[in-house]
């Protein structure tokens, strides 16, 4: 494994995106998100745990969390733009004093020094850490006994090479190239809804129906997040056995050709 794929200047930028996301983040999104964390931990999977979210991006589920009783609640992420954006949404919220964000990557975790957490919550960040299977095994490590470890990582499907390939092309381009390419990618998906009969305006009036979140911000994270790599569910059940985790549920996918991109498996362990 290439050591600099670890850290935050070989990403893309993740945080300017959650930057400008998080300006959309209101009450019927925060509904979304909590929606988001039952379907995973069920009405009560929270209430006073103390949690960790690891890779918090905006701070929306750090919020929702706390909105579902979380005690206490810490967003940590390696880019130092969601590190400021999830304290202006807690503040915007009103959750200052259940939430707080710090900049720290997971691979530091372990030496600082936080102890550990009822719930580990890490949705769609450990693929992009650039080691991934290192990376699960540094946050399972954050669980406390008895504790949940929530998390979302895409699923393998035939062409995760193609979209490595080109997020690494994409998470470097100038911003003319990058929306020259969100144009073409979403002219095609229009195109493809079209050619199969699927109403496409309808998807993205629904799209905030998935954890609250954005259409376009969600094409610019999938055409850049970049390192990216994936995962099956049998890969997921043996490293996390191996890690001393039950399965409690997850919500998978078949891979096959995904033309427009993975999506995310969602798995819940137990620490036994
Ligand atoms: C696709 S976003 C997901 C954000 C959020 N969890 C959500 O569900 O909306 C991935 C996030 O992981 C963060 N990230 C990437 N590598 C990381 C690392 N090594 N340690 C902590 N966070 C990392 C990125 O900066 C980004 O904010």
């Amino acid at each position: 494994m290439n050591e600099k794929l670890k850290t935050a200047d070989s990403h893309f930028a993740f945080g300017e995106n959650w930057a400008s996301y998080a300006h959309l983040i209101d009450q019927s999104r925060l509904a979304k998100a909590r929606e988001g964390l039952v379907r995973l931990l069920g009405e009560d999977g929270l209430r006073d745990k103390t949690v960790l979210d690891i890779g918090c991006g905006s701070g929306l589920h750090a919020v929702a969390a706390q909105a579902l009783g979380a005690r206490r609640v810490l967003g940590v992420d390696i880019d130092r733009s969601s590190v400021a954006t999830s304290r202006q949404v807690f503040a915007r919220m009103g959750t200052e004093a259940q939430c707080s964000a710090q900049e720290c990557s997971v691979f530091e975790l372990e030496n600082a020094g936080l102890g550990q957490f009822d719930v580990v919550y890490s949705w769609g960040v450990l693929h992009h850490t650039g080691a991934m299977h290192e990376a699960l095994e540094k946050a399972a490590g954050m669980t406390a006994p008895g504790g949940t470890f929530v998390f979302a990582l895409y699923r393998k499907t035939k062409l995760c090479w193609l979209w490595k390939v080109e997020k690494r092309w994409y998470a470097k381009a100038s911003p003319t190239a990058q929306r020259m390419m969100q144009r073409l990618y979403i002219g095609m998906m229009r195109l493809a809804y079209w050619l199969l009969g699927r109403d496409f305006k309808a998807h993205l009036r629904s799209y905030k129906e998935q954890r609250g979140m954005d259409f376009e911000h969600d094409v610019h994270d999938w055409l850049g997040g970049y390192p990216y790599e994936s995962i099956s569910p049998a890969e997921v059940a043996a490293l996390m056995g191996k890690l001393g985790f039950d399965p409690v549920r997850s919500f998978t996918r078949p891979g096959g050709w995904a033309v427009f991109g993975s999506g995310c498996d969602e798995f819940v362990f137990r620490r036994s």
